[in-house]
């Protein structure tokens, strides 16, 4: 579907690896408030500002920036179970079109998701959607991003099995909500970098 005037990205479904990645929609409140308790969720994904919200508006804040995340340039999708469409977590690759052909991804699983390589799974769909030329339905991206804690090596795993090459350190990069800094890991996919094998989940 082509993006409508005013509108960066066209709202996209992308099927893959037994998940259907979808726009997020306001029905999914209550799965996001679930996930807005999680220690991991507020501590390593959600930002400062999201994570000192009270936990009955979290939701709703983290939501509202991503219901419109289309139209000023984040593909926000919703991770779903492609057979039954249970609501699994997150993914979001924003700043598109901020640095010609590149964008920065973003997720979280739910905890009761999480061990079947849910990240990985939708990191490889959501890249290889936007890799794809326009005129094939993607975003012709030639670069992915994404850091994470150098503590979070859950993160780190689900990025390298994904086929986001470790770059290097970035210092002092990650703001925990308490306030002190960490070192993070960049990460990057490109274009021309070979699918990985995300072996079994
Ligand atoms: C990171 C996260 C998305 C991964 O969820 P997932 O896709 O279900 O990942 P899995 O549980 O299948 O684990 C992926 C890999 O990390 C490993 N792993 C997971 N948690 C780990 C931990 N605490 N310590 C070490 N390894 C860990 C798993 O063993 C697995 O390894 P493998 O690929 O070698 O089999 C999820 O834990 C999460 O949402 N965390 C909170 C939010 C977050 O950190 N988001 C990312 C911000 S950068």
């Amino acid at each position: 579907m082509a993006s409508a005037p005013g509108e960066l990205l066209a709202p996209t479904t992308v099927t893959a690896h037994g998940l259907l990645l979808r726009p997020l929609t306001e029905a999914d409140e209550p799965e996001v408030a679930l996930a807005m308790d999680d220690p991991g969720v507020l501590r390593w994904a959600v930002g400062r500002n999201v994570a000192a919200t009270p936990l009955p508006l979290r939701a709703r804040t983290w939501l509202a920036p991503r219901l419109t995340g289309w139209a000023t340039g984040t593909a926000a999708f919703a991770l779903t179970d492609a057979e039954d469409g249970a609501f699994l977590g997150y993914l979001g690759l924003r700043d598109v079109q901020r640095i010609p052909d590149q964008a920065v991804a973003g997720y979280w699983v739910t905890p009761a998701a999480r061990g079947r390589a849910v990240a990985a799974r939708a990191l490889d769909a959501a890249a290889t959607w936007a890799f794809r030329r326009p005129s094939e339905g993607g975003l012709g991206l030639h670069r992915i991003v994404l850091d994470h804690a150098l503590d979070n090596i859950g993160s780190c795993r689900a990025a390298t099995r994904a086929g986001f090459a470790e770059e290097g350190v970035m210092r002092e990069s990650f703001l925990e909500p308490d306030g002190s800094r960490r070192d993070s890991h960049l990460h990057a996919r490109l274009a021309t970098d070979p699918s990985p094998d995300l072996g079994t989940w």
